[in-house]
């Protein structure tokens, strides 16, 4: 299928077939309220090019924010400001999802101290290094909940659909997990268990916003640790999401766990910002921070970016298994590697992230034939910097965001 070509999804046309993946975009205060950056930035991604930008992980729930900055969905006050967003998404032909995430077990130390580290089971939490609590039966009911009107007030905003988060070990992947989600009741114990919280997520959401908007996920097709999700179980889990009515599925991999929690960004593990952001979360690391080198130098080994479209081989199986689209996000570069993914596979779309923070028209000038390739360096600067709750930018355009 060529890259130019439109995709609908569930009756919403997207102009082409290249996504903006989420990215948390440090440019919400701490409650959640937008910034005038925000509609700036959606405005100047979709005059760019994309076909569809997806915001970064957006809080169904107040206090939960993992850098500080993301977009709030938890209450109606937010909705002119991000009308304003999708506003200057729809001055182009591009389309904008938000995306809905529950942070915990992912919570930084500072803010995990502050409104608990909770998790589908008890047990060490390996991001903030506390001791998780495991959620009551309540607790999780009513987290589910929060995300039905979090989805309607995406919709009222004038959001052209919504994407789940449910990769990368926040909460809706957590539960999906073996490993980490130990629990013996109905949301947990096997496989029919442990998908529960995310069909009672899927379900709350698809209530709110009815059959006619696009309800999508963004999914691990394995967890890339030892006792996580494996594929084989990724895709039976796709299989569900498409049963229950899934619009659109992203494939991606890994978990904060992994490589320092790199893995679903594979590439260079910026040691300074990184020695900052754990002088930032614990405090009582900072004596032994000249040593952390070698440390972070072995993790970095489990991240680097060798390959690219490195989840592709992940995103064809699900293609193949499924019909609902599939998009393929992770180290796409080149043209001719968007242009691959799409004449070899049955994917649907391919996703970019880093490559739009660096050069945020690059798909225009793709579309234009002006360059073949993103000048990205996969450094991950601008990851570390968003969670240490700067805005997101890239260190090669210093001085603009995104
Ligand atoms: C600064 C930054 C913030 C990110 N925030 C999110 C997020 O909020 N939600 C999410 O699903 N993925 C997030 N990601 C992961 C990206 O969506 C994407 O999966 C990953 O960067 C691989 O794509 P790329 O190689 O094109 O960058 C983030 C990545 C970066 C670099
Ligand atoms: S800081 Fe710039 S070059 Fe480095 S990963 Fe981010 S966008 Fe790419």
């Amino acid at each position: 299928m060529p890259l130019f070509q439109p995709l609908t999804v569930n009756g919403v046309t997207l102009p082409n077939r290249v996504v903006k993946s989420a990215m948390a975009e440090g440019l919400c205060d701490a409650l959640g309220h937008p910034s005038p950056g925000l509609a700036k930035l959606y405005g100047r991604w979709s005059a760019g090019g994309v076909g569809l930008a997806i915001t970064g992980m957006a809080t169904v729930r107040q206090g939960y924010s993992f850098t500080g900055g993301e977009i709030g969905l938890h209450s109606d006050e937010f909705v002119p400001a991000l009308r304003e967003v999708t506003e200057a998404v729809h001055r182009h032909p591009g389309k904008i999802f938000a995306q809905l995430n529950h942070a915990p077990p992912q919570l930084p130390r500072p803010v995990a101290q502050k409104v608990g580290s909770t998790a589908p089971s008890a047990g060490f939490n390996k991001t903030n290094l506390l001791w998780n609590r495991a959620l009551t039966d309540e607790e999780i009911r009513g987290i589910a909940r929060d995300f039905g009107p979090a989805a309607r007030r995406a919709r009222e905003a004038g959001f052209d659909g919504v994407q789940l988060h449910a990769a990368h070990g926040y909460l809706m992947s957590r539960f999906l997990s073996p490993l980490h989600n130990r629990r013996d009741d109905r949301w947990g114990g096997d496989f029919e268990r442990r998908l529960a919280f995310l069909a009672e997520v899927f379900h709350a959401v698809r209530s709110a916003v009815g059959k006619d908007f696009p309800v999508t996920a963004k999914l691990n097709a394995h967890d890339g640790e030892r006792g996580g999700l494996t594929i084989e179980d990724g895709l039976r889990i796709g299989q569900r999401l498409q049963d229950w009515g899934i619009d659109a599925i992203e494939v991606s991999a890994g978990t904060g766990d992994v490589g320092l929690g790199f893995y679903p960004n594979k590439g260079g593990m910026p040691v300074e910002e990184g020695k900052k952001w754990l002088g930032a979360t614990f405090g009582f690391l900072k004596p032994v921070m000249p040593v952390m080198g070698p440390f972070i130098k072995v993790a970095s080994r489990a991240v680097a970016l060798d390959e690219e479209a490195y989840f592709w081989p992940l995103a064809r199986r699900f293609a193949e298994e499924l019909t609902v689209p599939v998009f393929c996000v992770g180290g796409v570069r080149t043209l001719k590697m968007a242009k691959r993914i799409l004449t070899e596979s049955r994917v649907a779309a391919v996703s970019l992230a880093r490559p739009l923070v660096r050069q945020p028209t690059l798909v225009r000038a793709w579309q234009k034939g002006e360059t073949p390739e993103a000048t990205c360096e996969s450094c991950n600067r601008c990851f570390v910097q968003v969670g240490l709750g700067e805005r997101l930018r890239c260190h090669l355009r210093p001085g603009e965001e995104a």
